[in-house]
C-alpha cells in the first residue's frame, strides 16, 4: 500500500529517496544483445533475426557492391553498402599488405558504427595469387595450372592465397575462373584450365583451397565460381559475345565446372556478360533461377560481373528494367560499381511498385547475409595481422616455383638437346620475354591489364637461368640476340605474347609470334647454334612453319614471379611433366580446334614429352 505524506516535497524526497534505494540495490540490467549478434545461435537463426531489423533500404544496401574509389568507408555506411571491390589494378597508395589491411579495416570501422553494424564483404581479383598488391606471389595463370593437371597443387595454391589476401583484410576472392576456353582466339584463354570439362572440373579443387574446411576457419576467404555459364564457347572467342549451342552442349561442356564447385561449397557464383544463344546471362532466369539455384542446388549467393547489367540493352548505363530483369532473373548482389545511389533508387522504386518482389529481395539479403556469418565477420571484422606476413613469402614462392615446373611442357626436343648441363661451355638467352616480370606474369598482374618491366618483385626466366648454371658458365642476354655466335653451346630464346587481359587479349586475325621475335630467332638461327625456344604465352601460338628451324620447344605459359621453375626444367632438376590442357593448332585457321573435332592439330590435347 503507498503511504502519500503531506507535502509534495516530502513526496517528492520519498520519491528520489525510492528511486536511489532501487538503483543500489537492482544493479542496471544491460539490455540482452539481439539475436544475430550472439554467435552460439544457428546462422538461419541470427540471419531471421537480423532482417527483421532491417528496412527495405537496409536490405537494398546489402544487394549494392561499390567500387572503393567511389565509396569511401564513411560514404559507404552512410549509404548502407554491403559491399566493396577493388577493380583490377584498384589499390591503396602505398600499394602495400599494410596498406591493404589498414584500407580494410577501415570500410570494417565504419560499417559496424552503423545501427545495425552489418560488415561489408570486400572482393578481389586474386585469380593467380593476391595479383593486385605489389610483393605478392604470383603463381602461374590457370592454362599453366590446367598443364599440370594436378588438382591438389590446385588446391594448395588456393590455400597460399587465401592466406596472402586474409593478410590484407580482404575476405572474399573473384576466382576460380571455370570457364572451357574453346577458341584460343578469346582473350580470356589463359583464365581457362582446359578446353575441356574435365581439368577445370578437377581443378574446382581452387575452391577448397581457398574457402579451407569451414568459412570462419583461418585465412579462409569466399571463393567465386566464375563466368557462369559458356563464357568460353563464344563463337570467334569474342570476349562477352554469344555462345550458340543447344542446351546439351551447355550443360555437356560448360556446367559440369560449376557442379563441381558447388559440391565443394562455392559461395559464391560471378555471372558471365556473354549471351546463350542471343540472351544476355545476365538475363538468365532460366539458367540463375531454375538450373543454378534450383536444379543445381546452389544456396550462396549471385553476383554481376562489372557493370555487366549495364550492357543488357547494349546502351551505356542501366535503366530501372535492367535493374529488374537482373535480379528478378537471380541476380543477388549488382557489382554496379560507381553508380550505388542511381542503383539503389531504382532497385526500391521496382520494389515499392511491386515489379520485383520482396521474397526476391529478402531471399538476396538471406544468401548474402548467410555468407557473412559463415565467413565470421560479425565475430571478427578486422584483419587477422597474424597472417599478412605470408604475403609474397618465401614459402609461398616456393609454391609457385614447384608449379612453375609442373606446368611446362616441352614439346619438342630434337637430339635430346634438353636438359643443358650446367657446364660446359657458354650459353646465350635472348628473346623479349626473358627479362622481364611483367610479360612473364601476364594480365591481371598488379593492373588490371598487367605491363611489362620490373612491375613487382620475382625471378625472371633469365635470372633463374643465372642461377642455375654452374658458376663456371658464362649465361650472355642480349634481347634481340645480337652478339651470338658460334662460341655457344645453345641459345635460348623466350618468347611469345605481351599482357594483356580480357577483349584487349582477343585475337580475330593473326595468333603467330611478333616481328620482334621473328627477328630475334632468325639471327640466332643465322649463328648456327642449337635454339631452345620457351614461349611465354596466354594461348597457343601459331608456329608450325617456325618449328622446323628450333631444335627444342617448352610451353611455359605465363608462369609468375617465380621464372626459376623453368631453369629447374631446363637443366633437368625436373623432368617435365605437364601436358597440354588445349589443343596446339597447326594454324590460325583451325581455330576454334579442340580435343575430338576431327581436325589435325601441330600437337593434340594431352601432349607433352619429358627426359
Ligand atoms: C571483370 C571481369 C571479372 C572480374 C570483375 C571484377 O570485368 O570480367 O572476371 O571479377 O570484372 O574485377
Amino acid at each position: 500500500m503507498t503511504r502519500w505524506l503531506g507535502t509534495t516535497r516530502s513526496r517528492l524526497a520519498l520519491a528520489l529517496t525510492a528511486v536511489a534505494c532501487t538503483a543500489a540495490v537492482t544493479p542496471a540490467v544491460a539490455a540482452a544483445p539481439p539475436a544475430y549478434r550472439d554467435a552460439t545461435r544457428p546462422v538461419a537463426d541470427r540471419v531471421d533475426d537480423l532482417m527483421a531489423r532491417m528496412s527495405l533500404q537496409d536490405k537494398i544496401g546489402q544487394m549494392t557492391q561499390a567500387e572503393r574509389l567511389a565509396a569511401d568507408p564513411g560514404a559507404a555506411a552512410a549509404a548502407g553498402i554491403g559491399s566493396i571491390l577493388s577493380g583490377g589494378g584498384s589499390a591503396p597508395t602505398p600499394n602495400t599488405a599494410e596498406a591493404w589491411a589498414d584500407m580494410y579495416d577501415a570500410y570494417q570501422r565504419a560499417a559496424i558504427a552503423a545501427p545495425l553494424g552489418i560488415p561489408i564483404i570486400y572482393g578481389v581479383d586474386a585469380v593467380h595469387g593476391h595479383n593486385n598488391v605489389h610483393g605478392a606471389t604470383i603463381f602461374p595463370h590457370n592454362i599453366g595450372l590446367g598443364a599440370t593437371n594436378d588438382p591438389g597443387l590446385v588446391e594448395r595454391i588456393g590455400r597460399a592465397t587465401a592466406e596472402e589476401v586474409a593478410g590484407t583484410g580482404i575476405d572474399w576472392d573473384f576466382a576460380p575462373c571455370l570457364c572451357v576456353a574453346r577458341n584460343d582466339r578469346w582473350g580470356r584463354t589463359y583464365e581457362s584450365f582446359g578446353e575441356t570439362p574435365e581439368r577445370p572440373t578437377a581443378m574446382a579443387s581452387a575452391v577448397t583451397g581457398l574457402q579451407g574446411s569451414t568459412l570462419d576457419g583461418p585465412a579462409s576467404v569466399l571463393a567465386t565460381a566464375k563466368h557462369y555459364v559458356g563464357d568460353g564457347g563464344t563463337t570467334g572467342g569474342d570476349d562477352q559475345g554469344n555462345t550458340e549451342v543447344d542446351e546439351a552442349g551447355l550443360r555437356a561442356v560448360h556446367l559440369p565446372p560449376f557442379q563441381a564447385a558447388i559440391e565443394r561449397g562455392v559461395g559464391s557464383v560471378m555471372i558471365s556478360y556473354s549471351s546463350w544463344n542471343g540472351v544476355k546471362m545476365h538475363t538468365g532466369d532460366y539458367l540463375i533461377n531454375d538450373v543454378l539455384k534450383g536444379e543445381l542446388g546452389f544456396t550462396g549467393f549471385v553476383v554481376s560481373d562489372w557493370q555487366a547489367i549495364d550492357k543488357i540493352d547494349g546502351q551505356e548505363g542501366f535503366t530501372a528494367d535492367e535493374v529488374r530483369d537482373s535480379v528478378n532473373a537471380g541476380l543477388d548482389m549488382i557489382m554496379v560499381p560507381n553508380e550505388y545511389q542511381e542503383f539503389m533508387a531504382l532497385l526500391r522504386a521496382e520494389v515499392e511498385a511491386g515489379r520485383v518482389p520482396m521474397e526476391r529481395i529478402d531471399d538476396a539479403n538471406r544468401r548474402i547475409l548467410t555468407k557473412k556469418f559463415e565467413l565470421g565477420l560479425f565475430e571478427r571484422p578486422f584483419t587477422d595481422r597474424s597472417l599478412t606476413g605470408t604475403v609474397g613469402s618465401a614459402e609461398h614462392r616456393e609454391l609457385a616455383r614447384e608449379a612453375v615446373r609442373e606446368s611446362q611442357v616441352l614439346l619438342k626436343n630434337d637430339g635430346n638437346l634438353l636438359p643443358l648441363a650446367k657446364d660446359g661451355g657458354k650459353i646465350f638467352v635472348a628473346g623479349k620475354n626473358a627479362d622481364d616480370i611483367g610479360n612473364q606474369s601476364g594480365g591481371w598482374t598488379i593492373s588490371w591489364q598487367g605491363g611489362s618491366g620490373p612491375i613487382t618483385s620475382g625471378t625472371t626466366i633469365l635470372r633463374g637461368i643465372q642461377q642455375a648454371v654452374s658458376p663456371g658458365t658464362e649465361v650472355t642476354y642480349d634481347r634481340n640476340g645480337n652478339g651470338i655466335d658460334g662460341s655457344y653451346r645453345a641459345a635460348i630464346a623466350v618468347v611469345g605474347e605481351t599482357p594483356y587481359a580480357e577483349g584487349e587479349g582477343d585475337r580475330p586475325e593473326g595468333m603467330g609470334l611478333d616481328e620482334e621475335d621473328q627477328t630475334t630467332l632468325a639471327r640466332l638461327q643465322e649463328s648456327g647454334v642449337p635454339v631452345i625456344v620457351v614461349t611465354v604465352s596466354g594461348r597457343p601460338l601459331d608456329i608450325a612453319a617456325d618449328l622446323p628451324e628450333w631444335d627444342a620447344l617448352l610451353a611455359a605459359w605465363l608462369p609468375g614471379t617465380e621464372g626459376a621453375g623453368i631453369a629447374d626444367v631446363l637443366f633437368g632438376d625436373h623432368n617435365p611433366t605437364g601436358t597440354l590442357p588445349m589443343t596446339w593448332m597447326a594454324g590460325a585457321d583451325q581455330q576454334p580446334i579442340n580435343d575430338g573435332d576431327g581436325q589435325k592439330p601441330l600437337f593434340p590435347y594431352g601432349y607433352g614429352l619429358n627426359y
